[in-house]
């Protein structure tokens, strides 16, 4: 089976460029092209939605050009290679809080939301803000304005940034770290987790399938048992 939604944690920018000995923002500029190329992989391979994790809520902590540059590589992500990308049918959903981002890419994003919003190809989730504690409170402090007294899972679902989707079947993390670091931490409940050591800039087409294929060898069992015969006793 295809994993329906994949998510991934695209780590190792920095130490691409650094063992090319370049500054580390070329790590990211490299990385926005892996993003292009492993988005339209994604989508060949039956992928429905596709999150990536492209600036959280804790990368405020960089210095202030390493930012300058992300937001340019994404404004120039946005007029470019979102254009090709709608092309092909894909749809766009950020997740996380723009509201601290200049005011033009705030405009830029909204643009690009709603173009795409007519596509009905892959779905791409991009987390730009974003911190699963963050998307959480949020959620919790909506139930209180609703007063929502008896939360169950499909409430807070539903009152999450990924709304309406189905959670990840597989996490993917690149560049050798096993952290989550604060992403989709209520989405990723179930979901498998496979790290590789090829630093992002570097992750192909065939990494993606070498990860889908790690999936489909594992066996899933929500919490349950394997043999379906048994009678647990
Ligand atoms: C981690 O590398 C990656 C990020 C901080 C964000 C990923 C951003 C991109 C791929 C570019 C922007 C994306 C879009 C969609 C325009 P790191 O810098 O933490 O690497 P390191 O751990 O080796 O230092």
């Amino acid at each position: 089976m295809i994993p329906r939604h994949v998510a991934i944690i695209m780590d190792g920018n920095g130490r691409w460029a650094k063992k090319r000995s370049l500054p580390r923002v070329f790590g990211h500029k490299q990385g926005v092209k892996t993003v292009k190329k492993i988005v339209k992989a994604a989508d060949s391979i039956g992928i429905k939605i596709f999150t990536i994790y492209a600036f959280s809520t804790e990368n405020w902590k960089r210095p202030q050009f390493e930012i300058d540059v992300l937001f340019s590589l994404l404004r120039q992500f946005i007029k470019k290679d979102l254009k090709e990308l709608s092309g092909c049918g894909v749809k766009l959903r950020i997740l996380g809080d723009l509201s601290k981002f200049p005011e033009n890419i705030i405009k830029e994003i909204k643009a690009a939301c709603k173009i795409m919003s007519k596509n009905t190809g892959l779905e791409l989730n991009i987390a730009l803000n974003y911190g699963a504690r963050q998307e959480l409170i949020r959620a919790f402090k909506k139930m209180a304005k609703q007063g929502i007294k008896k939360p169950t899972e499909e409430i807070v679902s539903s009152l999450l940034y990924t709304i309406g989707q189905a959670d990840p079947d597989l996490l993917i993390r690149t560049s050798g770290e096993f952290r989550v670091s604060n992403f989709l931490l209520w989405q990723i409940a179930y979901s498998e987790i496979y790290v590789t050591d090829k630093l992002w800039p570097d992750f192909t087409q065939h990494d993606l399938k070498e990860a889908v294929a790690e999936f489909q060898r594992r066996e899933r069992r929500f919490g349950g048992i394997c043999d379906k015969s048994s009678t647990g006793k």
